[in-house]
């Protein structure tokens, strides 16, 4: 039997969930939005308060999807900044907002452009497939752009006699390596945040919740994804979730996930996902977004996000070429 967690597990149970009535500032925001034609998009990640009043909340893929299809003079992104720029890279006569500029990514961190570009010098036969979670500079000098939502799909369809570099999350890539048969050459980058999850901690937690299925995100390292029942993006834990007939689900991923898991699905538990010294796992970027900022960012247009034209049309090109093979 293992030793018990050191702290009381976090549980967000939706069964007797009521949504609060919004706050003055929630309300200055949707009035702001209507003022400014703007569209709020936001990630699963994203605190509660912000998910609550987001035109759609989803992962990097329906992101991208909403991003396409946004019918707003202004984009509001609640989110980190490789998912605005994304946004940017798609519209680029829309104004793109993102409430805090120092939302980053480590993944985005660890591989800086011109690092790839030396790489692809000294390999120029290699085909380059980028995790969305990069700059608009990485992407610009890569093939096609997948998401964890269809990064299966995507190298899937990458013809056979190519030599794969996958970048930048070593973990995301040894995961559709697996799933795919492909041999892939792997970034040497990684989640700051998934790696914290580990096989003791949640050996623990199973033994307060016997018989609760794991779902965990494929940025998790191996031992982690190995044993849970489910590896899947963040909008595939809503699907597994939604059926599952277990009334407690551990959920693998940061912990903002659990926000729209109660939201959405009635009559659950979600027990987060706990790391050796936490029984929560928030990213640091992602958390840089409140509503102040939101509201902030709307009433001034700024902090926005710009991209040098050619940049952004090289970087198109993938992005594009991912959303036509995930059609
Ligand atoms: P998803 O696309 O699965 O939401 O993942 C984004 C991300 O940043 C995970 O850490
Ligand atoms: Fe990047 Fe990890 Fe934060 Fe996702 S959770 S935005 S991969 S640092």
């Amino acid at each position: 039997m293992p030793e018990a967690l050191a702290y009381d597990p976090l549980v967000v149970s939706s069964i007797d969930f009521k949504e609060e009535p919004l706050t003055l500032i929630q309300e200055e925001i949707l009035q702001l939005k209507k003022e400014r034609n703007a569209i709020i998009l936001a990630h699963n990640y994203q605190i509660d308060p912000i998910q609550r009043i987001a035109d759609y909340v989803g992962d990097s893929l329906g992101l991208s999807y909403q991003a396409a299809k946004a019918d707003a003079d202004v984009i509001l992104f609640c989110g980190v900044h490789f998912m605005a720029e994304t946004a940017k890279i798609i519209n680029p006569h829309k104004t793109v907002v993102l409430p805090d500029l120092q939302a980053g990514c480590s993944l985005a961190d660890s591989c800086p452009a011109p690092k790839l570009q030396a790489y692809k010098d000294a390999h120029p036969d290699t085909y380059v497939v980028a995790y969305i979670n990069c700059s608009a500079a990485v992407k610009a000098i890569s093939d096609v752009i997948c998401t964890s939502g269809n990064a299966v799909r995507i190298v899937r369809q990458v013809p056979e006699d190519k030599d794969i570099l996958f970048v930048p999350d070593q973990n995301l890539g040894q995961w559709v390596a697996k799933l795919t048969g492909r041999r892939l050459k792997l970034w040497p980058g990684s989640c700051y945040a998934h790696v914290l999850f580990t096989v003791q901690s949640l050996e623990k937690l199973r033994a307060q919740f016997p018989g609760a299925p794991i779902v965990a995100h494929p940025e998790c390292v191996e031992t982690v994804r190995d044993m849970a029942d489910e590896v899947c993006s963040t909008e595939g834990m809503l699907g597994f979730c939604r059926s599952h007939p277990s009334r407690d689900i551990i959920v693998v991923t940061e912990t903002g996930m659990l926000n729209r898991l109660r939201r959405e699905i009635p009559g659950k538990r979600f027990i987060a996902g706990p790391t050796d010294t936490c029984a929560c796992n928030d990213c640091r970027f992602m958390k840089l977004n409140t509503v102040e900022k939101m509201r902030d960012a709307l009433a001034n247009l700024s902090p926005v996000i710009e991209l040098e034209e050619s940049i952004r049309q090289n970087a198109f090109r993938p992005i594009k070429r991912m959303l036509d093979w995930s059609s």
